[in-house]
């Protein structure tokens, strides 16, 4: 299984703080905010990592994270020349991924709950995690039928679908990179995730899984700072 974490973008939503750099290095709490993300790929034992970033950057992730072996891993750098979807990554991360498996994971996705188990009995298909939230337009929304499989995702519906989002941290097979170079771009000019969600589902091959602890997407002032919130908890309770 080789690792993605997708920390390019423009994060307009918390300027003036992204001007002069990106917003995945901007700190939550005592850390930059790529370290949860990455954190959460070491801990379930994904040790060959690509960071996807922004062209305005590149240098500052280079500097911060380098080779990689003070984490005991291996990473590589690729530049994303413009934010054109998250299913990009796949296009961009073909040659990394080779013939494996691919956990990707977005960077400034905080998560609290422990993937290691399911990362690592990973064995085909799609795997992707839902978090109920109160405010589901700005995100990939899964409906569910009674049995909780999910029947339907839709990328910020207009009309009500469900609670639940699609939170950024993703599992595919290899097959993902064929699937990526099928997608053609939405009406806002990405390549979206989504579709390879609906891609599996269309084969009864993806897997909803629901995220049980707190999950914060850290782009905008508020959830910034719950973050930091959140991970001054953890440092003072030492958990
Ligand atoms: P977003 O938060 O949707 O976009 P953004 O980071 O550009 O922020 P804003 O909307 O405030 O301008 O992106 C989610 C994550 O995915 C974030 O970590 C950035 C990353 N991303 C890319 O790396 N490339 C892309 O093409 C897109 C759309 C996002």
């Amino acid at each position: 299984m080789k690792g993605i974490i997708l920390s390019g973008g423009s994060g307009t939503r918390l300027a003036p703080l992204t001007k002069v750099t990106s917003k995945q290095l901007l700190p939550v709490y005592n850390k930059p905010m790529i370290f949860y993300p990455l954190e959460t790929l070491l801990k379930a034992g994904i040790k060959d990592i690509l960071i996807i970033v922004a062209p305005d950057h590149p240098g500052d992730y280079l500097k911060l994270l380098g080779s990689g072996r003070e984490f005991g891993a291996k990473f590589t750098y690729e530049i994303q020349d413009k934010p054109e979807g998250l299913a990009q990554a796949f296009i961009i991360g073909r040659e990394f991924i080779g013939e494996d498996d691919v956990c990707m994971i977005l960077g400034d996705n905080i998560f609290e709950d422990d993937f290691s188990e399911t990362i690592k009995n990973f064995k085909s298909g799609g795997h992707v995690f839902a978090k109920e939230v109160g405010d589901p337009e700005r995100f990939g929304v899964v409906k569910f039928d009674d049995n909780m499989n999910a029947v339907k995702i839709e990328e910020k519906p207009k009309a009500f679908l469900s609670n639940y989002a699609v939170t950024g941290l993703y599992l595919y097979d290899n097959r993902v990179v064929e699937a990526a170079r099928e997608i053609k771009p939405s009406a806002r000019g990405e390549l979206e995730i989504t579709e390879l969600h609906n891609w599996y589902l269309s084969k009864g091959e993806l897997k909803v899984d629901i995220v049980k602890g707190d999950w914060i997407d850290a782009g905008t002032f508020e959830s910034l700072y719950k973050a930091s919130e959140l991970a001054r908890k953890k440092v003072l309770n030492n958990t």
